[in-house]
């Protein structure tokens, strides 16, 4: 696989102006460097789908949300179902980041239907998966993401439009980053774990992005291991330059 994916997850963050700036800049941007081997993505919050979906309609940017409730519709205040992302036209959608796991309490069963809901609407989801530092100290990284994978993905149809994130929660914007060795470790094993438990064409063609940390100054050193397929990025991608950058390292990788 020879896509980079320049993932760039605004979590809760951004003014209605600060995102409709930051869109037209990186929509002149994309207009100009054409490139089929860079995926540019966003994950805004809910209020801003909109300006993103009109951008990532003038343009090749694309677009994913940060989460879905499990439920169809109906009286859940609060929530946004699969049917409104797929009415706007949202492409993606995260599942289970570790913030959601840990201050919402979603767990692995209910994971696994948040993703079903996703592919009832041919939205595709991004699963991410990571230890805690705790997890990592006892030697139970391993254990931990495989165990994530197999109860997030049970009854699941593993096909081309499933993408995984590695996210270990101790590099999650503490400033932290994963070693690219320890991150292309974990990486390799989800991608045998896939490759075990579907297939060997599936596994190869997954996209594997790694989260925790990514800026300009380490991405080209992570992507550069084989099974890297992308940053899932939190704080670096709230800046226009620092997301263009990235975008541009990734150009030339
Ligand atoms: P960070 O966040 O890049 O700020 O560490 C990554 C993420 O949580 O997706």
């Amino acid at each position: 696989m020879d896509k980079i994916y320049i993932a760039g997850n605004w979590k809760m963050n951004m003014t209605f102006q600060a995102a409709d700036d930051f869109f037209s800049q990186l929509a002149d941007y994309l207009n100009s460097n054409r490139s089929k081997n860079v995926e540019a993505l966003i994950f805004p919050p809910f209020t801003y789908l909109e300006l993103a979906t009109d951008t990532a309609e003038e343009t090749s940017l694309s677009i994913g949300a940060q989460n879905v409730s499990e439920h169809d519709n109906g009286a859940y205040t609060g929530e946004i179902s699969g049917d409104m992302l797929s009415s706007m036209n949202v492409e993606f959608c995260l599942v289970g980041h570790s913030e959601r796991r840990q201050y919402f309490k979603e767990d692995n069963a209910l994971l696994n239907k948040k993703i079903k809901k996703l592919r009832n609407f041919f939205i595709k989801p991004i699963l991410c998966v990571g230890e805690s530092l705790a997890e990592r100290e006892a030697g139970k990284a391993h254990e931990v993401v495989q165990k994530q994978l197999e109860n997030c993905l049970e009854g699941i149809e593993i096909d081309d439009d499933l993408c995984i994130a590695y996210e270990p929660v101790w590099a999650i914007g503490t400033g932290r980053t994963a070693s690219p060795q320890q991150a292309q470790e974990i990486h390799n094993m989800i991608r045998n774990w896939i490759a075990e438990k579907y297939d060997k064409q599936t596994a190869e063609n997954l996209p594997i992005l790694y989260g925790g940390s990514v800026k300009p100054s380490n991405l080209a050193e992570l992507m550069a291991q084989p099974d890297i397929n992308g940053g899932l990025i939190g704080g670096a991608s709230l800046d226009i330059d620092s997301y263009i950058e990235m975008l541009n390292i990734a150009l030339k990788i």
